[in-house]
C-alpha cells in the first residue's frame, strides 16, 4: 500500500519527523522528532515545533504557530478568520486579498484535548491544558486547565510539570499522555 501522503515541495520537515497516512501538508514547517497522525491537514504559514504530537483528524490552519513539546488531540480545529464569508463585495468567491489571516500561538508544553475548537487571535500559554471539546475564545494563561464552551479556567496546574515538563505520578494519571495516533 502507498503511504497516501500529500506533502508539497515547500514543506520543511525536521529530523526524524513521523507522518501518518492521508495527511495534507503544504507551505508549513514541522520540527525535529514530531509525530503527525493520519488525516491531518497543516496549511501554509503554519508551524509545528519539535517533539510535538498531533493526533489524527486535526486541522492546523495558516497563521497557527505551535511551539515545542505540544500535544494536540484528535479532531482539533484551529481557525484564522473571525468573520468568514464565502464571497467578496462583487459576489465572487473570496481570494487571498479579500481577508486577513489572524494568528494563534500555542505555547511550549501545552496540551489540547480532542475535539477542541481554537478561535483565532489568541495565545494558549505554556504548559496549559485545554479540555476535550472546549471552545477556546480568549487567551489561556500558562499552567492552567481550561474546559467548556466558552472555555473557562478549571484550576492551576501544580507540580514540577510547570518548569520541566517532567510529571509527578498524580499529574501523569491526570494529564493526557496521548493516544496512539
Ligand atoms: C479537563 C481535563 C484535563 C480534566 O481536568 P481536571 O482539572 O482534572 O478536571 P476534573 O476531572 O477534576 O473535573 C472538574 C470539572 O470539570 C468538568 N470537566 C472535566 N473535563 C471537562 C471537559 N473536557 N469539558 C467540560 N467540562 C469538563 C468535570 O465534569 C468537573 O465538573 P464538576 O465539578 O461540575 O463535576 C480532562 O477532563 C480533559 O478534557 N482532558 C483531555 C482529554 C483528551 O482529549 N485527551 C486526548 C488524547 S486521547
Amino acid at each position: 500500500m502507498t503511504e497516501c501522503q500529500a506533502i508539497a515541495d515547500d514543506v520543511r520537515l525536521g529530523e526524524n519527523v513521523r507522518l501518518g497516512r492521508f495527511i495534507n501538508l503544504y507551505g508549513c514547517r514541522i520540527g525535529d522528532n514530531s509525530k503527525i497522525g493520519p488525516f491531518v491537514e497543516i496549511q501554509k504559514n503554519a508551524a509545528v515545533g519539535r517533539n510535538c504530537k498531533v493526533s489524527s483528524h486535526t486541522f492546523i490552519c495558516e497563521g497557527v504557530v505551535i511551539e515545542d513539546n505540544v500535544f494536540v488531540g484528535h479532531g482539533v480545529t484551529f481557525t484564522n478568520d473571525t468573520y468568514p464569508r464565502a464571497t467578496n463585495r462583487e459576489g465572487e468567491l473570496q481570494g487571498e486579498d479579500d481577508w486577513t489571516v489572524e494568528f494563534t500561538r500555542v505555547g511550549k508544553g501545552a496540551s489540547i484535548g480532542s475535539g477542541a475548537t481554537i478561535l483565532s487571535s489568541l495565545t494558549i500559554g505554556e504548559n496549559a491544558i485545554v479540555g476535550a471539546g472546549a471552545v477556546v475564545t480568549r487567551d489561556v494563561p500558562p499552567n492552567v486547565i481550561v474546559a467548556g464552551n466558552p472555555a473557562r479556567v478549571l484550576r492551576q496546574i501544580s507540580g514540577r510539570s510547570q518548569e520541566s515538563g517532567v510529571r509527578s505520578q498524580e499529574e501523569d494519571d491526570r494529564e493526557p499522555k496521548g493516544c496512539t495516533s
